[in-house]
Formats: structure tokens, C-alpha cells, sequence
């Protein structure tokens, strides 16, 4: 088990794919688990303040799951890709405060658990993975780049040609998600004590891989 804690947009889930990827383990993006369950708040939960047990049991019943590809774990939705939905702008802008609430934590913390239960080797990413979900990870990473760095990635991934003003506009955002994730009471965006810091802002993709897999097979003795 490896962990790959970090803020919005630092580069942790194509990172952890290609490290697992190299390791030949598998990948699993945690906060899709929370942007599935913000989906399902979104299109089947009661308009009004977020009733958490009531958006859960929409989440079962409507077979919100996580399922194997052959390389990451892809979020479902009544039996359909849910992939490009969970990143739209509705579901960003609202998934840090679904994430902050207890019921909900706990419940994609047991998904994730019971997840690992099941015997594969896992490269996971997220914001409490080292912390809270998997603390016997045999290798924890915190993964940060310069806000600048990482508002230019997000606008370069929806291809959008990055200029001054959206790169303020979206360094904003960032911002904005980082702290409530940080702020939040349950299981915040922390770096755990065990976790070895990585800056990635003066490194290429390919380097950041390199390093983490390099650190991986350090501590699995697969050198
Ligand atoms: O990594 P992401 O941007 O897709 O994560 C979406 C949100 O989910 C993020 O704002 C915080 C939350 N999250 C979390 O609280 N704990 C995790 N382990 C992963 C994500």
C-alpha cells in the first residue's frame, strides 16, 4: 500500500496511476469516491441542506460503485461510467463540503478499506490516506506544487489556453478548496508525520514518477 496525500490539482492521481502503473499495482483516486457521492447529492437528493443518510442510501440503492478497469479504479453509477460527470464544474464546486460531513467520510473510508481488504496492491491517492484511512501504509507521500503551478495544470487539462486572468481566477479556487479541505474538523488535509514531502513544481511528471517508484521499491525490498 502506498499513499499519495496532497492539495487540489498537485498532480497526485496521474502520478499515483503511473507509479502503480510501473509497480504493478492498482490505482485508486479516493476523492472520485467523494465526487460520485457529491453526483449522486446533486441529481437524486432532496433539494435543501444535505441530508447525509438520505444521499447515502441514494448512493446504494442506485449502485454507486468503484470498479476495476485493469489498471484504476473507475466510479460507477447505475452501471454506467459516472467519469466524465464527476468532474464537472457542479460537482467541483461542491464536493469539499460534501467531504467535510462525518456520515459520508465514514462511509467512503469503509469503501476504501474494504477495497484493500480484497488483496491487491495498492497505489492510493487523496487528502487523509496516510492519516487517517491507510496510517500502515509502507509509503507516504505529500505531494504539494506552487498554487501558480497548479492552477496552470488544471487550465492546461480542460485544454484552455492559460492566460493571467484565469490562471488568478483558478489559483482562487484552489485556494478556496484547500482550505476547507484543511479547515475541516474530520480527517483534514494534513501531511502525517511519516510522510515524506515532495514538491513537484520545478519537476517534470516523469522525475516526480521516478522518485516515488524509486522510494517504493526502497521500501518493498524490490531493489
Ligand atoms: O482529489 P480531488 O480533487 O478529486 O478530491 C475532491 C474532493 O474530495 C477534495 O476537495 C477533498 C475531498 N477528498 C477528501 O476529503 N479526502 C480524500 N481522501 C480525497 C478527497
Amino acid at each position: 500500500m502506498i499513499a499519495i496525500d496532497g492539495p487540489a490539482a498537485s498532480g497526485k492521481s496521474s502520478t499515483a496511476r503511473a507509479v502503480a502503473e510501473r509497480l504493478g499495482f492498482a490505482h485508486l483516486d479516493s476523492g472520485a469516491l467523494y465526487r460520485g457521492v457529491t453526483l449522486v447529492a446533486i441529481r437524486h437528493a432532496v433539494p435543501g441542506p444535505l441530508d447525509p443518510a438520505r444521499v447515502l442510501r441514494e448512493a446504494e440503492t442506485r449502485g454507486l460503485q468503484l470498479q476495476f478497469d485493469g489498471r484504476s479504479y473507475a466510479v460507477y453509477l447505475g452501471g454506467a461510467s459516472a467519469d466524465e460527470a464527476i468532474r464537472s464544474p457542479e460537482v467541483t464546486a461542491r464536493v469539499s463540503a460534501v467531504s467535510a460531513v462525518p456520515e459520508i467520510r465514514e462511509w467512503v473510508t469503509e469503501r476504501l478499506r474494504r477495497l484493500a481488504r480484497a488483496g491487491q496492491s495498492l497505489v492510493v491517492d487523496g487528502r487523509d490516506i496516510g492519516t487517517v484511512v491507510f496510517p500502515e501504509a509502507v509509503l507516504k507521500i505529500f505531494l504539494t506544487a506552487s498554487p501558480r503551478t497548479r492552477a496552470g495544470r488544471r487550465i492546461t487539462q480542460r485544454g484552455q489556453a492559460v492566460d493571467q486572468a484565469l490562471l488568478d481566477r483558478e489559483a482562487v479556487d484552489l485556494a478556496a478548496r484547500d482550505q476547507a479541505d484543511s479547515a475541516r474538523a474530520v480527517a483534514p488535509l494534513r501531511q502525517a508525520p511519516d510522510a515524506i514531502p515532495l514538491d513537484g513544481t520545478d519537476l517534470s511528471f516523469e522525475d516526480q514518477v521516478a522518485r516515488i517508484s524509486a522510494l517504493a521499491r526502497e521500501r518493498l525490498g524490490l531493489d
